[in-house]
């Protein structure tokens, strides 16, 4: 049995855990050969493949990126790129595909696989949106990072009396800015899922003031938008799956807080480095647990599924009951973090 790899979407830390878990499992356990696709889709629909064997894991673990590249390269807006995928496939002798990726890459891999490619998915992004799972791998990461900039960003707030503004990554949720706002103290959350008014946020700051805090920190997902408003964009266009670039809404915030108070207000964008370097040890473990999974659902000829994380187990779902789905904030944890605004 011949099985490919491939990682598409954004890059998150845990991908090359997911890879080694794959190969190890596929060559040790299984007697598989297994080969790894360059950059996503764009890599089958060019039949780029290299081969993966025990050698080429080593030292893996702690490694962020991916070895394979990535890409968010979509065969259905590319010429006849489905139909090169499946011929690719076909050449090059594969039976089965290993899919790691987000809710565009696994959009893909369920309409590649209704057309007949036999793959399963592993679900990645820091951005931790993906519906079916309690967690996709990277986010942890990415919450471990915001929180630490967050601790430091503290100290210097309190030493200058400023509002300091963390944009954290989340286009469409704000699991990041939640999570790691509620770690790291954060005196109000701004994301998607709930529009903000800015007489409200600059409420949060004078209700500190009043209480003699001259510093504030808050935490906005890039994706927040005022109530009415939109959401800031960095650049003109969007990708191959249409969406824009985001970033800014925390210097559009830093502005409009001092216009509405007496106050000097600081930004600080995260951006990639949330998604950078080594993951958790949290990532590490669920990725592995993810590989394992996904070449065990292999072997089995369980195709057109993703492996998942609920409560605490690992589980699979079908594809076709995730695709199309976001998860969004737990506003019951939302209203904990409320608790601590102002
Ligand atoms: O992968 C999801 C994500 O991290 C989003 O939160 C963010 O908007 C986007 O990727 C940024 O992607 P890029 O690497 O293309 O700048």
């Amino acid at each position: 049995m011949k099985v490919g790899i491939l990682s598409g979407g954004g890059d998150a830390p845990g991908i090359n855990a997911v890879i080694r878990a794959v190969v190890r499992k596929g060559i040790r356990n299984y007697g598989y050969e297994i080969v790894g696709i360059r950059d996503g889709w764009r890599g089958l629909i060019e039949g780029k493949l290299i081969p993966l064997d025990l050698e080429a894991i080593s030292g893996m673990l702690p490694r962020g990126g991916s070895i394979l590249g990535t890409s968010r390269t979509n065969p259905f807006k590319n010429e006849g790129g489905a139909q090169k995928i499946l011929k690719n496939v076909k050449e090059n002798g594969l039976d089965a595909v290993v899919v790691i990726g987000g809710e565009d890459t696994l959009g893909v891999a369920y309409k590649l696989y209704e057309m007949g490619l036999p793959c399963v998915a592993v679900p990645k992004t820091i951005d931790n949106d993906l519906a079916g799972t309690d967690y996709t791998f990277g986010f942890n990461t990415a919450v471990h990072i915001a929180t630490e900039a967050l601790d430091r960003l503290h100290t210097t707030a309190e030493a200058h009396h400023r509002v300091i503004i963390l944009e954290v990554m989340g286009r469409y949720t704000g699991w990041i800015a939640l999570e790691a706002g509620i770690a790291g103290g954060a005196d109000a959350i701004l994301i998607p899922e709930k529009p903000f008014d800015i007489d409200e946020v600059c409420g949060y700051i004078k209700q500190r003031q009043n209480r003699g805090r001259t510093f504030s920190l808050i935490v906005v997902a890039e994706g927040a938008k005022s109530k009415g408003g939109e959401e800031i964009v960095y650049s003109r266009g969007v990708d191959e799956f249409g969406h824009p670039r985001l970033g800014g809404v925390g210097y559009y915030l830093g502005k409009e807080i001092e216009k509405c108070m007496d106050i000097e207000t600081r930004v600080v964008v995260l951006g990639h480095l949330q998604r950078g370097g080594s993951p958790t040890a949290f990532d590490r473990v669920l990725a592995t647990r993810y590989g394992i999974a996904a070449i065990d659902l292999v072997h089995k000829g369980q195709f057109g599924r993703m492996v998942a994380l609920q409560r605490n187990r690992i589980v699979s779902v079908l594809l076709k009951d995730v695709i199309g789905k976001r998860k969004t904030v737990d506003l019951t944890l939302y209203e904990v973090s409320k608790v601590f605004f102002g």
